[in-house]
């Protein structure tokens, strides 16, 4: 199969950074999640998450210039629809007026180097909420699901993604975006992150509360992995990395340490992600608002185990924090 290529790692400064296998986190480590809105003026405050908004793509210069001057080099967008109607088989994912695509081509537009990935689901764009195209049933057909799902990664590539990031969990994705990504001429420059070893978490309660994306019946038990599969977390990076991915992702973070350990053995070439979820963020606010520790200190302690288990990129909530507190220290 025609999988291994080594351009898209190297297409943008920060993919070619990525690449130097470092054990200190710096401002190049951190990829901000941030929640896009089709609502024009949004900023609308995020219940679990605080000091979270999602915003209309016409405040994400106010939103983000400050953070960009600060040193940001990284984003992942998520779409959070609310003025059209959703429907099974996620039409708003890759509606060309949607908040995803209007925002990658705002952001390319705004900020020049700045690194765009977009998180590449149907969940947030379903009126099931799964995170796939079902069958009557209501089971996955993980064939229809894939093909829409890279689909949909094309979209995103085309408007200017630099970088495409499939968390779905469905079977062999990423050798089917890869090969259309190939097809429409975009493998190249199109960086394909995959959520390889992504568990069914108790800790993503606030993010689906953010983008309204939780089930309306069932579970997302059938595709993503139970959090004792650590056998099938092994597969799934061998897998994915067969299939043609860039990048290894990890998620959640804290409690998958020793997942993010076996990515670093099983894919010692590849940069690896982690994701420090929805629930991983609240539930420090929560334990340093409870006087459990000092929230600088506790923040940052989990950023050095993420990197010292082989992570060298991460996603997280607390970007904007990690930003300020590296220029402080620097000025020590
Ligand atoms: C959806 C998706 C989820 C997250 C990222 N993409 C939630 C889920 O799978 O239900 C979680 C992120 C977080 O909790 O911060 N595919
Ligand atoms: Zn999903």
């Amino acid at each position: 199969m025609d999988s291994e290529r080594l351009h898209p790692s190297i297409a943008t400064p920060l993919g070619r950074e990525l690449q130097a296998q470092s054990h200190q986190w710096t401002k190049s480590s951190l990829m901000y999640p941030i929640f896009i809105t089709d609502e024009a003026g949004a900023k609308v405050k995020l219940g679990g998450m605080p000091n979270q908004y999602r915003w209309g793509v016409d405040r994400l210069e106010e939103f983000l210039k400050p953070l960009v001057q600060r040193g940001l080099r990284s984003v992942i967008l998520f779409g959070v629809p609310v003025l059209k109607d959703k429907d099974p088989v996620g039409s708003l994912a890759d509606d060309p007026q949607g908040p995803v695509i209007q925002a990658i081509q705002k952001l390319r537009e705004l900020f020049p180097n700045l690194y765009i990935a977009a998180d590449v689901c149907l969940c947030e764009y379903t009126s099931h909420g799964h995170c796939g195209i079902l069958y009557e049933n209501g089971t996955v057909d993980n064939q229809k699901s894939i093909d829409r799902l890279a689909d949909v990664a094309v979209a995103y590539a085309k408007a200017g993604a630099h970088c495409v990031a499939p968390s779905d969990m469905m079977d062999n994705r990423i050798g089917a975006m890869h090969q259309k990504l190939v097809e429409a001429d975009l493998r190249d420059k199109t960086t394909l992150m995959s959520y390889s070893a992504k568990f069914a978490s108790s800790m993503y309660g606030p993010f689906r509360e953010a983008v309204g994306s939780a089930p309306s019946f069932g579970d997302r038990r059938c595709y993503q992995l139970p959090a004792n599969a650590r056998g099938l977390a092994r597969r799934a990076i061998q897998r994915d990395v067969r299939e043609g991915a860039d990048i290894i992702m990890v998620k959640p973070g804290l409690p998958y340490l020793d997942v993010l350990g076996d990515a670093r053995e099983l894919a010692p070439d590849h940069p690896r992600a982690v994701y420090q979820v929805s629930g991983e963020y609240a539930t420090i606010h929560a334990a340093a608002a409870a006087g459990v520790g000092d929230f600088k200190a506790l923040v940052q302690e989990t950023m050095t185990s993420m990197v010292r288990a082989g992570a060298s990129l991460i996603l997280t909530y607390f970007t904007p924090e990690l930003l300020q507190w590296l220029d402080d220290d620097e000025k020590k």
